[in-house]
């Protein structure tokens, strides 16, 4: 038998964590304008009793509310608490895996920063976190988060033996490294998946499960989650015809510590900002440069060599980009106050560096 429970627990069990989106939103008029929704309404515990009865025998499930947020609003600061929460439970021996539930608009950073925080140890430790949602809200005639949430669980329970520990996303009936899901369709039932290397839950395919092996290889440790007010301000910025200079200026005068640039084509930027990045380096802000166009890498010195100090993204998004540039920075911070001469660029070489899986 399955139980929801949220007090002190004697035997094993996957924890949920909810966050919120629209996986827990409710539409006033779900039959007739199921896209006019509120996100966020609905708390975990109601979710999960929902699905109670399909869930497999003897899995024994806890829940925690962290947050019930439109992801669109999510902050540092609650990246913080949730990298903290799985921290803790991924060391808890009764916890045997966890599923995050989450609004799709911003999952992609989660699942970055869940990757590069806490993948080696949930790989170490042989648990899995699974990050799901829904692209319907919970009270839609054909909600897609019922049946997410029960993958996202199944998977998170399932023995190590066909699939290592680490961060995984599920959707849509395929399952995928967190750090691959990104949502590049507005309203697609299989939005957040659509491009990302994945695999049927049910049948995981051994190409993709190599191309997760040799992530994992590659991760070698993971990087300090930083503290609710630590997190280094970094913005993104996007190259488009017409640039100007003072998009770039307008930032030497203020606490910016970084500063992503979503170029056109392979990572390229207008030359209108040439200058002023060059200034903006001297200044000690970090730079690095993804492409706006959705998909592909960005290589150092191509199309032409790169600002001394800017770093290409390799294939990184640019909201990918950005939660690495502040995991590098902080990261950097912490290593220098332990007298390591390691720089962000050394932290973020490692994370761009990340291949591919096809
Ligand atoms: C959200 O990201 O919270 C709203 C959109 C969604 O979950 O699909």
């Amino acid at each position: 038998m399955s139980s929801i429970e949220n007090h002190l627990e004697t035997s094993p069990y996957i924890l949920v964590l909810g966050m919120g989106g629209t996986i827990a939103g409710l539409a006033p008029h779900p039959t007739e304008k199921p896209m006019e929704y509120e996100a966020g309404q609905v708390e975990i515990t109601s979710l999960l009793a929902q699905i109670q009865s399909a869930v497999p025998e003897g899995v024994k499930l806890v829940s925690r509310q962290l947050a019930n947020i439109n992801s669109r609003n999510l902050t540092e600061a609650l990246l913080t608490q949730l990298g903290n929460a799985v921290q803790e439970s991924l060391a808890d021996a009764l916890v045997k895996g966890i599923v995050v539930t989450h609004g799709t608009d911003t999952i992609e950073e989660t699942g970055v920063f869940l990757q590069l925080t806490c993948g080696k140890n949930a790989q170490n430790l042989g648990k899995r976190v699974i990050l799901t949602g829904a692209m319907l809200p919970a009270n839609a005639p054909k909600a897609d988060g019922p049946s997410n949430l029960l993958d996202a669980i199944r998977w998170a329970s399932t023995p190590i033996d066909n699939c290592p520990g680490g961060i995984y996303a599920v959707m849509d009936g395929r399952g995928c490294l967190a750090m691959d899901l990104a949502k590049r369709h507005g309203s697609a039932l299989n939005a957040p998946i659509q491009g990302s290397p994945s695999s049927s839950v049910g049948l995981i395919n051994p190409s993709w499960l190599s191309g997760v092996k040799a992530v994992q290889a590659l991760w070698v440790e993971d990087l300090p989650i930083p503290k609710e007010n630590e997190w280094p301000w970094v913005e993104i910025l996007t190259s488009h015809a017409g640039a100007r200079a003072e998009t770039i200026t307008q930032w030497l005068s203020s606490k910016v510590k970084g500063l992503v640039l979503a170029g056109t084509g392979m990572g390229g930027f207008h030359d209108a900002w040439r200058d002023s990045l060059v200034a903006a380096v001297k200044h000690g802000i970090a730079l690095v440069r993804t492409t706006r166009t959705g998909a592909g890498e960005t290589v150092p010195n191509l199309p032409e060599k790169d600002i001394s100090g800017c770093l290409a993204s390799g294939s990184l998004s640019a909201p990918r980009a950005r939660i690495a540039l502040q995991l590098a920075l902080n990261a950097e911070k912490h290593a220098q106050a332990a007298g390591k001469s390691l720089t962000w660029q050394d932290f973020f070489a490692r994370i761009a560096v990340l291949p591919v899986i096809r």
